[in-house]
């Protein structure tokens, strides 16, 4: 008889990614945001840690291959629209030359606040990969889904 041992890799598993998910959150949406992309980046093989943006730990995101940066879409929902609380995300430490995946979680209209974002990181120095906002009510569809794109386009999976 065989036994099973647990579920097939997925096809295109990850070697030895480190990955950093940051997220600054009010009322917890980009925070489960960031746990599902954490999640999303475990299963593919990548070693994960998220954090919220008042808690990093320096060396760890020193060795990151890649880091997400997720906020909240801050705005007059037709208008103005912004990445929330950007001075919590501007004391994040400078990311020179890392690789960096913006995602920010909106209710119904995100404007271009995650372009913004990545424009306030790129200014910065990261090397940003992808930005996009996630709609609050798909996040445990849209949120992997975006790890995903962004761990291939990164060339994560062999
Ligand atoms: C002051 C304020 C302004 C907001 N402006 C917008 C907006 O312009 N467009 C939108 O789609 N959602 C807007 N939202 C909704 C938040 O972006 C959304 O609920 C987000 O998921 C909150 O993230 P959090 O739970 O991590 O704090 C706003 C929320 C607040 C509190």
């Amino acid at each position: 008889m065989t036994r099973s041992v647990g579920p097939p890799l997925p096809v295109g598993h990850t070697v030895a990614m480190k990955v950093v998910v940051i997220h600054q959150s009010r009322t917890g949406n980009t925070r489960r945001a960031a746990e599902f992309i954490g999640g999303a980046a475990e299963v593919a093989g990548a070693t994960v840690t998220v954090r919220p943006a008042t808690n990093l730990d320096y060396k760890e995101l020193a060795e990151a291959d890649l880091v997400f940066v997720g906020t909240w879409v801050d705005g007059l929902i037709l208008l103005g629209h912004r990445p929330g609380d950007l001075g919590k995300v501007k004391q994040i430490p400078k990311l020179w030359d890392k690789r960096v995946a913006v995602f920010m979680t909106h209710a119904v209209n995100p404007g271009q606040a995650a372009n913004k974002l990545a424009a306030v990181l790129e200014a910065d120095g990261a090397d940003v990969v992808a930005a996009r906002s996630l709609n609050r009510r798909h996040l445990a569809v849209e949120a992997p889904a975006f790890a995903t794109e962004v761990l291939a386009s990164v060339g994560a999976f062999a």
